[in-house]
């Protein structure tokens, strides 16, 4: 791999990500990014490794991403695996059995499956909190927990909570804290810097950005919790796959240029919902309704792009309204360069207990929606001649 030629200025995140993976390989000084697929490699003699040694291990390829992410988010290192749920599972190895985990109600739900199976076979023990109530999460965390676990803004009510405090009060009781920046991506949201020790990400959503991979990753702030990630993900076989790697590195090269469009056809879509008089509710941090407006304003660089409406009606409404679109795909993922939609208690959060959805507010008459690149007046367009057909 090249050495990087150290700049007297600090990069901006577009540039950094335009250059990604590019102009990497002396040898051919080929500009494209280098595909690496060997699963090993020859050492000198018995004694005598090179830097790469066993593709589980370390592969140049995904060095290049993990490289990537880590400058991007601003951290100490990482490691890239093989899908969000992965960066996940991979955190709570740095617990020990039985250890408490404070998560919020309303996060992901194949993170709250995972984190209540992981609960069944007492490997963990966890306690789903609404994180936006303090008196609530002040009392979790005289529980002794060793990781706190936040998702902001929420999937898929939008609801953002303060990372900044949750990662202090997170230290103060010696807990690691641990956040999942996958629904806005590192060009809207810095979570280490806002003190979190870990950072993860499915990178299969916007980082990637085109559907056409599933991958995750790991950023700590710290060469200690670096080491153990890295340990755990090579011992426990979760590294990821060097094509996936390639993949998301060609893909990430237009995040800052896919988020400024989808974020803005958000916008614009959001205030359309709003003022809809078959719409029940619209959850958007850009909204000056959302009750943490101001919050997602001061600790995020913009809205993003994900967004959920609760439709005037029931499940059957839900249904006859999604039945009825021409152009946004029903599917249950997000941040990928065309429009997706879900009906989240069905599709997307279907792991969860009935009552955990509940619990998080999670309705039947709930869609969410992830907005892509698409000519703006033409998804509009979509929306009102479905609304037009219930
Ligand atoms: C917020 C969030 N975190 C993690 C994941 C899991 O990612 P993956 O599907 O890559 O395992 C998802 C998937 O939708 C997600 O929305």
């Amino acid at each position: 791999m090249r050495e990087r030629q150290r700049m007297t200025r600090r990069k901006s995140d577009q540039t950094r990500l335009v250059q990604a993976g590019i102009g990497e390989d002396p040898q051919t000084g080929s500009v494209a990014t280098p595909l690496h697929t060997s699963s090993t490699y020859i050492w000198k003699d018995i004694e005598t490794k090179g830097e790469f040694d066993y593709g589980r291990t370390k592969n140049p390829t995904r060095e290049l991403l993990t490289r990537a992410l880590v400058e991007l988010e601003g951290g100490v290192g990482g490691e890239i695996v093989n899908s969000g749920m992965a960066a996940i599972d991979l955190c709570l190895n740095l617990l020990d059995a039985n250890d408490l985990i404070i998560a919020p109600h309303d996060c992901y739900g194949g993170t709250h499956r995972l984190f209540t199976h992981r609960a069944f076979q007492n490997r963990i023990r966890v306690e789903f909190v609404d994180q936006s109530d303090e008196a609530a999460l002040d009392v979790a965390l005289t529980h002794n927990p060793k990781m706190v676990f936040i998702e902001t803004p929420s999937n898929p009510l939008m609801r953002i909570v303060d990372v900044a405090a949750i990662a202090k009060a997170a230290k103060a009781v010696g807990a690691l804290s641990v956040c999942d920046n996958t629904f806005l991506s590192p060009v809207r949201q810095k979570p280490l810097a806002l003190g979190c020790d870990i950072v993860i990400h499915s990178n299969t959503k916007y980082i990637n950005g085109h559907s056409d991979v599933v991958g995750g990753c790991v950023i700590a702030n710290s060469e200690e919790l670096t080491e153990r990630l890295r340990w755990w993900a090579n011992c426990a076989g979760l590294t990821g796959a060097p094509f996936d790697s390639w993949l998301t590195l060609r893909g990430m090269r237009t995040l800052p240029a896919r988020m400024d469009i989808q974020e803005a056809n958000a916008g614009k879509l959001a205030t359309f919902l709003d003022g809809h008089n078959q719409v029940e509710k619209t959850y958007y941090p850009g909204l000056k309704c959302h009750p943490q407006f101001d919050l997602a304003a001061q600790q995020q660089f913009g809205p993003g792009a994900m967004l959920s409406f609760e439709i005037k009606g029931d499940l059957a409404t839900a249904k006859s309204f999604l039945s009825g679109l021409e152009l946004f795909q029903l599917a249950a993922s997000l941040g990928g360069t065309e429009s997706l939609i879900c009906q989240p208690a069905i599709m997307t959060h279907a792991g969860m207990a009935p009552e955990a959805r509940q619990n998080a507010g999670i309705k039947d008459n709930l869609i969410r929606v992830s907005v892509g690149m698409e000519n703006i007046d033409d998804l509009l367009a979509d929306f009102t001649q479905s609304f037009s057909k219930i």
